[in-house]
């Protein structure tokens, strides 16, 4: 069956003396607890090999917040997914939408992120959800099975299984405005269909599809309590143990 997670993304927060204090502090507060759920801070790419180190990797995976679209070789200030694996990461988030909408991540750019990322033995979360013009028009579900066949639906189910998705509407994140469980489990429930569609059901069944935007200790829990929503991409509340852990607990 899919697992749980509960994911923190630093985005471009925390220089690397704070981010490794983090860390470790996730770690202490993690140690001889029963947790229910996979955890995952997701760091800047400086921070990861430092991080890596540090984390016990039975509790904590680490991920980075992107790759490049290429292999190796002249892309001055690029990291590629070999490196990112070479780190001890084990995720990659792609496809968050701060990178689709200012660095114009396209489908096509994502697809190849994907598979590099598959390549060097990486676990991909991928991230799609609609800006509030999209729901308010009532495109949202459009947008997002979009967003899931232009960038992952040539793969194969055995390369599918390997995917974690994370729906994130846009209006929500960053913004304490956060989806309904219910808005959330509609979405979740339609993103399980669509895969169903594509892969069958033990691949759809399999696949683990989180949550993101506004996530916190206050509404985890009802969030985490829908049968179709697996866990959670934290943002701001992964900035600090005291309000990581509630998010973690929460499962
Ligand atoms: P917030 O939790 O800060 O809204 O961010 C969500 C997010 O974008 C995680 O990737």
């Amino acid at each position: 069956m899919r697992k749980n997670i509960v994911a923190g993304n630093w985005k471009m927060n925390k220089n690397l003396q704070e981010g490794v204090e983090l860390a470790k502090e996730l770690n202490e507060a993690l140690k001889g607890k029963t947790i229910n759920c996979d955890v995952v801070i997701g760091t800047p790419f400086i921070h990861l090999a430092a991080v890596a180190n540090i984390v016990d990797s039975d509790k904590i995976g680490v991920a980075a917040q992107n790759c490049a679209n290429k292999v190796s070789g002249a892309y001055t200030g690029e990291v590629s997914a070999e490196m990112v694996a070479s780190t001890g990461a084990k995720y990659v988030i792609l496809g968050h939408s701060e990178r689709r909408a200012y660095y114009h991540e396209t489908a096509e750019i994502l697809k190849e992120k994907v598979g590099l990322t598959l390549a060097n033995g990486l676990t991909p979360i991928f991230c799609i959800g609609e800006v509030l013009e999209e729901r308010e028009s009532e495109k949202h579900f459009d947008v997002v099975k979009s967003q899931i066949v232009d960038s992952l639906f040539e793969l194969s189910a055995e390369d599918f299984g390997k995917i974690v998705l994370a729906y994130e509407p846009v209006w929500a994140i960053g913004t304490g405005k956060t989806a309904s469980p219910a808005q959330a489990q509609e979405m979740h429930a339609f993103i399980r269909k669509t895969l169903v569609e594509k892969y069958g059901n033990e691949v759809a069944n399999n696949t683990s599809i989180l949550y993101g935007g506004s996530a916190n200790a206050d509404n985890a829990k009802e969030l985490f309590s829908n049968p179709d929503v697996d866990g959670g991409l934290i943002g701001g509340a992964s900035l600090s143990v005291d309000k990581f852990m509630p998010v973690i607990e929460a499962f």
